[in-house]
């Protein structure tokens, strides 16, 4: 059993685009599986596990992350080698270019570069435009089409991922890395789990691990199917609006100032007594908080919170920069501050609690 820094570094540098969470999911299968009395996975690839010490007549919570992170995906191989691509999530074409990629082929791991045209040979009016995604591609240093396929192995279909590693800001709380949209949420939920362990809790407890969340939250509609919650709870990686060019019109988020209750993002607006449970917790427990009002957006909260009849949900969030990009930075101070805050209201959601949230009295 890993400790969260470990878990930390291991699942941002692990490789599963929407799609693709295979390696994700056997890493969430190894540290979940002390905690869980039973795996399983739904149609669509999502790992549900149940809490060991929950009370199993109680109403149901879930608690999702999710394991895809943004990507591509192989869609052709020119005659001269290069490799066209097809985007998975929500990519600006700027930050695709010139970067460091890894392609996952059935003969392993091959490196890719989206490769800039040099300045050099551009008028003044061009070196201003913006490099549009259609015109990209990834050059892997292959001679032809069959270079590429026969001694790379690369093949319509295979993923694509940033090529980048987790490391600490030097002196600092903070990590920069890939993919912790939502691989911080994956690690709070390991650690979510490793708290309540030695505590005796009186809810029945889901946790899942969601597949697809960054082409349409695709995994959470299925096992919220699956696990049909009374509560859904998301853990999320959350907007930091504080580096210039930022705006608090735009996210109120800052990093280092504790976790972030979303109040509103284009795809859901919370549960309003789950809201206030966790604002009077946090309150109780001196964990500072932060809101974040989102004109965009969109979190697998809004599928179990559209589920079958209905369930009180709310998207909490560990606040992080330069999302869907090749590297993000994180504090390590909001990851744990994450954790305090769900454990401890999560030790408080037993029936009769639940059951009031879904009285809307
Ligand atoms: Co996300």
């Amino acid at each position: 059993m890993a400790d969260i820094l470990d878990n930390l570094y291991e699942l941002s540098n692990a490789h599963g685009p929407s799609g693709f969470e295979g390696q994700i999911r056997n890493i969430m299968r190894r540290e979940l599986d002390p905690f869980c009395d039973n795996l399983e996975t739904d149609g669509l690839g999502s790992l549900i596990g149940h809490f060991k010490g929950s009370d199993v007549s109680g109403p149901k919570v879930m608690m999702a992350a999710h394991m895809d992170e943004v990507g591509l995906m192989v869609k052709y191989i020119t005659a001269e080698g290069y490799v066209k691509f097809q985007t998975l999530g929500g990519w600006l074409d700027q930050a695709l270019i010139n970067q460091r990629w890894i392609i996952h082929t059935k003969l392993g791991p091959v490196d890719g570069l989206t490769g800039i045209k040099t300045p050099h040979v551009m008028s003044a009016d061009s070196r201003n435009q913006i490099f549009k995604r259609d015109g990209l591609f990834l050059d892997v240093g292959a001679a032809s089409k069959e270079d590429a396929q026969e001694r790379l192995g690369i093949t319509p279909g295979d993923p694509v991922t940033p090529a980048s590693k987790v490391s600490r800001m030097v002196g600092s709380q903070l990590l920069v890395g890939k993919a912790w949209d939502d691989r911080v949420g994956l690690a709070v939920m390991i650690e979510i789990l490793n708290r309540l362990n030695s505590v005796n809790i009186s809810s029945n407890l889901y946790v899942v691990a969601t597949v697809q969340e960054e082409v349409g939250l695709r995994g959470a509609q299925t096992s919220s199917h699956q696990i049909r919650p009374a509560i859904g709870i998301n853990l999320e990686s959350g907007v930091a609006g504080d580096y210039p060019g930022t705006s608090q019109d735009e996210s109120q988020e800052k990093l280092g100032k504790g976790p972030a209750i979303f109040l509103h993002d284009s795809s859901m607006i919370p549960n309003l007594d789950l809201r206030d449970l966790f604002v009077e917790i946090a309150e109780e427990e001196k964990i500072p908080v932060q809101f974040d009002v989102l004109s965009g957006y969109g979190e697998d909260g809004a599928e179990m919170q559209r589920s079958h009849d209905g369930v009180p949900s709310i998207n909490i969030s560990v606040p992080t920069r330069y999302l869907h990009s090749h590297n993000g930075i994180i504090s390590l101070d909001d990851v744990a501050r994450t954790v305090d805050l769900v454990v401890s209201v999560t030790k408080r959601l037993d029936s009769k609690t639940v059951n009031k949230l879904k009285s809307f009295t």
